[in-house]
């Protein structure tokens, strides 16, 4: 089985909505995994998603208030077989932590979907709800040509 861990900031809105993207569409295609996402930083520690979150997963399919915030540990890039980054800045802070015997790859969501390598899930806590939407949509797009990397 195939163990993969999300990525950003506050681990209240992007990673815990790419964790149930990912969750789906695992399913959908019957591909069994281990999933979770984490932040890098502690604001948020034991908080439910974002309430904007919730709600663009709910529209979608997919209850996600059970959730709960954790910052990333050492230990998860010893446990995950793939450690996934929402932007390039997730990707940063993850290499300035990663032990040295860590057996974690750590990559970029969107590089996951061709045509796209590089570019961030932006950041849409301080924005507007339509914001929301488009993470969904992103995090959608990663998953699916995650799982299609993986299924290989
Ligand atoms: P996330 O969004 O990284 O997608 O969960 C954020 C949530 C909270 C904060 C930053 C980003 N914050 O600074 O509190």
């Amino acid at each position: 089985m195939v163990s993969v861990l999300f990525v950003c900031l506050g681990n209240i809105c992007r990673s815990p909505l790419a964790e149930a993207a990912f969750r789906a569409e695992a399913e959908r295609l019957g591909l069994e995994v281990e999933v979770d996402s984490a932040g890098t930083g502690d604001w948020h520690l034991g908080h439910a998603p974002d309430k904007r979150a919730q709600a663009v997963a709910l529209r979608n399919g997919m209850d996600i208030s059970a959730y709960r915030a954790r910052q990333v540990e050492r230990i998860d890039f010893m446990r995950f077989d793939h450690i996934i980054a929402l932007d390039e800045s997730n990707v940063t802070n993850l290499h300035a932590m990663r032990p040295e015997d860590a057996s974690a790859a750590i990559s970029l969501l969107l590089d996951h979907v061709p045509g796209r390598e590089g570019e961030a899930v932006a950041d849409p806590y301080y924005g507007d709800d339509a914001g929301f939407d488009v993470t969904w949509a992103d995090v959608v797009a990663g998953a699916q040509g995650l799982v299609e990397r993986l299924r290989r």
